[in-house]
């Protein structure tokens, strides 16, 4: 990537402050280019929390949303966790309160309840376990019963239920952005590009997953570009990926097909400079009262446990 003088200069005050500080920088796939590119580590979020739980380093510089940075303290409360971007919420998360989710626990009582990282960790509190889109099947699987409620996202739900015997009542959220894609769009670059390979991420309509050749986290389509010998891929998912889909298959042609509407505002408000900032004030940081984290824990440690 061709970077120009501040971003370079920017870049490299962000490497010399996370020696100094002996930080961790932990980049979410749809993040800028720039910030990626100066991350210890880039990834979905199974693999980022997997990273934050199992860290030596004293700071963690979490540059995603602040779910992500709220499961990286709940789980290694001992570290500090920055959030460069403190306003950097998730549409989804905020779509559901702790109340919602009482209301619909009395409703369906004793039904384990299976809550989507993209929460609050109030919410993550009040659940039997926590689950990724890489590993929501495998957990939704793992629990006791015949039926599970499955909160707070509807399409992840919808697309969980096709692949397990079990009953899955779901909370009514969604992603705005990963709603924003299309079927018309993908069924007319599917027409473009007869030999492209369609992958999608779960949290898409059901009506855009049923088009998909396959359905992944966002490092599940990283790993299947990767490895697949296809040439041309449709993406349904939020553009910041292409950075790494690049980087990885500069010989392979990746194409969006809602691309002006396949943008996170959230995960695009963490700009480098605030990244800079957040290494040298260690400022925004994240705390969870210690009531909630102690119970927000354990649904995060038996998801980490299913993998
Ligand atoms: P992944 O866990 O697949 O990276 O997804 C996170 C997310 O917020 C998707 O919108
Ligand atoms: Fe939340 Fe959607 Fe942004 Fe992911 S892409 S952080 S689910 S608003």
């Amino acid at each position: 990537m061709n970077y120009n003088r501040k971003i370079l200069d920017l870049q490299a005050r962000a490497m010399k402050l996370k020696k100094e500080k002996n930080a961790l920088v932990l980049s979410h796939l749809y993040q800028r280019p720039e910030i990626q590119d100066i991350a210890d580590l880039v990834g979905d979020s199974l693999g980022l929390s997997q990273a934050a739980a199992r860290t030596d380093n004293p700071v963690i510089i979490f540059c995603g949303v602040h779910f992500m940075a709220e499961s990286a303290k709940i789980l290694s409360p001992e570290k500090t966790v920055v959030l460069p971007e403190a306003s950097a919420g998730c549409r989804m998360a905020d779509m559901i309160t702790l109340r919602g989710l009482r209301e619909m626990k009395a409703k369906y009582p004793g039904v384990p309840v299976v809550c989507y990282v993209n929460s609050s960790a109030a919410l993550k509190a009040e659940s039997d376990i926590c689950c990724t889109s890489r590993n929501a099947v495998k957990v939704v699987e793992s629990v006791e019963g015949d039926t599970v409620l499955f909160v707070p996202d509807r399409n992840l739900a919808a697309y969980v239920a096709t692949k397990t015997a079990k009953k899955v009542i779901a909370w009514e959220g969604y992603c705005p952005t990963h709603e924003n894609i299309l079927a018309a769009d993908v069924k007319r670059l599917q027409r473009e590009h007869p030999d492209a390979l369609t992958m999608v991420h779960p949290e898409c309509t059901p009506e855009v997953i049923a088009l998909a050749d396959r359905v992944f986290s966002t490092q599940g389509m990283l790993n299947f570009a990767k490895e697949n010998p296809a040439k041309t891929f449709i993406v349904g998912t939020e553009v910041g990926i292409l950075h790494q889909l690049k980087k990885d298959n500069p010989d392979k042609m990746f194409l969006f097909p809602t691309e002006k509407e396949q943008i996170c505002p959230n995960m695009k408000s963490t700009t480098l400079q605030k990244v800079v900032w957040a290494l040298e004030e260690l400022e925004p940081q994240i705390t969870v009262p210690e009531e909630i984290r102690l119970r927000a824990v354990h649904a995060l440690e038996k998801m980490l446990a299913i993998g």
